[in-house]
């Protein structure tokens, strides 16, 4: 598995093992991708439940991929999806499955304080070999990793919901990330079929900075009523080319990732009127009402 590692590096790791914590939308979605790509994956969330429902969402997802890529042999297809099932096992134990991994890459809350916790606990129990990554959509990589002793094992490894479909990955490399780290961050990103692009550790790395702006913009204009959010959804959509307007992709991040990520954006940047409250977004995150995964957000679903 491991090519070589003194205690304080490692060299040229080939990660055949991952381990996925956290089994919601974007954990699923990436364990998806791992496992088809041939990797064993453990994803591990804090409920049987829940890993249940992860796991179903695992399937569909798959079946909308076999539907295309197998069209004229559907026996084919689900010999396809089962097999690509098996390389997921679920565990509601970090502690565990963390052990004899070769990664362990985080897309649990957007909350600094949760992340270090988890981080702190399994690095005394996996391997010295194993490397630490986050999928933070706005969170300093440092910060998440200074609750570790292997900050030369830790990286940042951002993918796009969904993340069956979207190609990129930001991979990101602090100053105490080995090139190693790195390089094995960014060939596993390959391994996927995604293109990864390299990252600086600032705050919502390449596409979060400038997309997380553009979507607090669209808050401030329908709050100051300068449009109907059915409208600027049209107008971005048809006027500059999305796939989706603002107020649609807000409710496909989830309304709670995002309020997490301009509560601490406005901290770093007080005095940035982009990062001013959304009295909307607050009222909808207090209801409860998180977008598509809740069935309500700033739209209806089902
Ligand atoms: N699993 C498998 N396949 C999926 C899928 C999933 N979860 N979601 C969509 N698809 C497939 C569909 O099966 C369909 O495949 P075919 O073309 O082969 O039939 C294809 O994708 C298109 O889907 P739809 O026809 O249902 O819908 P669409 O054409 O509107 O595409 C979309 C859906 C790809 C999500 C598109 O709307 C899109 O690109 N939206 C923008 C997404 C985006 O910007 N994501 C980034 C969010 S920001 C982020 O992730 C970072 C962060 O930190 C917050
Ligand atoms: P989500 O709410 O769909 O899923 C989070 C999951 O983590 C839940 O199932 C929850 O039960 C689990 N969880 C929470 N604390 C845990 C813990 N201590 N141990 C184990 N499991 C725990 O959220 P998501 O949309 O998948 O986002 C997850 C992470 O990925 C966040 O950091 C987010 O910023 C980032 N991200 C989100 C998007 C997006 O578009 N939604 C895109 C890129 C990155």
């Amino acid at each position: 598995i491991c090519r070589g590692f003194s205690s304080s590096a490692v060299r040229a790791v080939v990660i055949k093992h991952v381990t996925i914590i956290g089994g919601g939308q974007m954990g699923s979605g990436i364990a998806q991708v791992a496992a088809s790509t041939g990797h064993s994956v453990t994803l591990v969330d804090t409920s049987e439940d829940i890993l249940k429902k992860s796991v179903k969402t695992i399937e569909g997802s798959l079946r909308r991929v076999v539907k295309k890529k197998f069209a004229d042999k559907p026996e084919a297809g689900e010999e396809y999806v089962q097999k690509v099932l098996k390389n997921v096992s679920t565990s509601s134990d970090a502690g565990s499955a963390a052990q004899g991994t070769d990664l362990v890459l985080e897309a649990i809350v957007e909350n600094l304080q949760v992340k270090q916790d988890l981080f702190s606990h399994l690095d005394k129990l996996a391997p010295a070999h194993t490397i630490f990554a986050s999928n933070t959509s706005s969170l300093s990589i440092s910060d998440i990793a200074s609750s570790t002793s292997r900050l030369d094992r830790f990286g940042g490894l951002h993918f796009f919901n969904p993340v069956p479909m979207m190609k990129l990955v930001e991979v990101c490399g602090t100053s105490a990330t080995s090139q190693e780290t790195f390089d094995s961050l960014m060939n596993f990103s390959k391994e996927l079929g995604k293109t990864p692009v390299s990252c600086k550790d600032t705050p919502g790395f390449i596409v979060n900075r400038l997309l997380v702006p553009y979507i607090l913009e669209a808050y401030h204009l329908h709050e100051r009523g300068h449009g109907s959010k059915e409208d600027v959804d049209i107008a971005m959509k048809l006027g500059a080319g999305y796939p989706m307007g603002p107020f649609e992709l807000s409710d496909y991040i989830g309304l709670d990732t995002i309020k997490f990520i301009l509560d601490g954006w406005r901290v770093m940047d007080p005095n940035n009127p982009s990062f001013a409250p959304s009295e909307l977004l607050n009222k909808l995150v207090a209801e409860g009402k998180l977008g598509k995964k809740t069935g309500e957000g700033f739209y209806k679903y089902k």
